[in-house]
């Protein structure tokens, strides 16, 4: 039985232009956020507060949440994520008026210690301990708290990452508070049934609501794994518009699976997620203009030629 409805929690405006060399102006990531939620996305993850030194691309962090959340541009409906790596993160998260704070925080660790060191300067439990007073400080002004386990599959330094090591960092997780668990082939190395496995061992410690996939496509499984994920009833998925992303500390690694081709299996199931491809493709094609490029999905860019 597949899920009848599905989530989509779109992350192109961050995990996707963090990995742009070149700057995008705010103003287009913005109207990127407003494109997106035109078409229907309802939870999207729109920046993230960590270290200018370490990922200048998202040095705008706070003019980005201020104007996607500006008082007439701002859809209530929709929730409105960051990601924050410290205390120092959630502090500038929560510096403008109450209106312009995100609805929820991401905080981020690892399932294989080299990346966590590489990506975050710090082990698996260090970043643990770390987020402990930021969820607390997060819960306590009525914030919801995603985590997300980096390299659930494999990481570029370590090889094959096991299912345990991912049931390690879920538990923790689940003990510091936070409410959803990310489960994230960061490298987009895994297959199907590397990606069940992977899911088993957050559904060890959270419930079926409460646990998404996150896929990249750098073997051309991410649809795949997707796939065997909502055979386990799994039904939320992170996805990036035009297939938008990487991560500068993940060697190798290719962009995250693109949103249009998620939308375009799981209108093919009957699945719903009340999101518009069309309006989505106008998303895709605005981003990869100002990018300088061609929308690169394969369904996107076979229906914009067929449009
Ligand atoms: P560090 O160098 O150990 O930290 O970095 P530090 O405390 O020594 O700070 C260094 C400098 O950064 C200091 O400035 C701090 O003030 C500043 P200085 O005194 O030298 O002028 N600083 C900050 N500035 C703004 N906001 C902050 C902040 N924190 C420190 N929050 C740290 C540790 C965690 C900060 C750093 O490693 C970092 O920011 N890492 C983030 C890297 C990143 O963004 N990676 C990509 C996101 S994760 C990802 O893409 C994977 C995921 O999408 C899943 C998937 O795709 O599969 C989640
Ligand atoms: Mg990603």
């Amino acid at each position: 039985m597949l899920p009848a409805h599905v989530t989509l929690v779109e992350v192109g405006p961050r995990d996707g232009l963090q990995n742009e060399p070149q700057p995008v102006a705010t103003a287009d990531k913005i109207e990127l956020v407003r494109l997106l939620e035109h078409a229907g996305l309802r939870h999207i993850e729109v920046t993230s507060f960590v270290s200018p030194k370490w990922m200048p691309q998202m040095a705008d962090a706070c003019d980005v949440l201020a104007g996607v959340r500006a008082p007439g541009v701002r859809d209530a409906r929709v929730r409105h994520s960051a990601l924050v790596p410290n205390l120092k993160g959630l502090e500038a998260a929560l510096a403008g008026p109450r209106e312009s704070w995100p609805d929820e925080i991401v905080v981020f660790t690892a399932a294989s210690e080299s990346f966590c060191r590489r990506n975050t300067n710090c082990s698996i439990e260090e970043s643990l301990e770390r987020f402990e007073p930021v969820v607390a400080r997060a819960r306590a002004e009525g914030l919801g708290v995603r985590g997300s386990i980096s390299c659930a599959l494999g990481c570029p330094y370590e090889g094959e990452v096991s299912p345990d090591a991912v049931g390690r960092v879920a538990a923790g997780l689940k003990a510091l508070g936070a409410d959803h668990c990310g489960v994230a082939d960061t490298i987009g190395v895994g297959t199907a049934l590397r990606a069940q496995a992977a899911m088993e061992a957050a559904l060890r410690h959270f419930d079926l609501d409460a646990v998404s996939g996150h896929f990249h496509d750098t073997c051309g499984q991410a649809l795949v794994n997707i796939y065997a994920c909502l055979q386990m009833g799994v039904h939320t998925f992170d996805a990036s518009v035009a297939g938008l992303g990487g991560c500068p500390y993940a060697r190798g690694a290719t962009g995250n699976v693109a949103t249009e081709e998620v939308l375009y299996l799981l209108r093919g199931l009957g699945i719903d997620t009340g999101v518009d491809l069309d309006r989505l493709l106008d998303a895709a094609s605005f981003i990869s203009g100002q990018l300088g490029r061609s929308v690169p999905s394969r369904a996107g860019r076979a229906l914009l030629s067929a449009r």
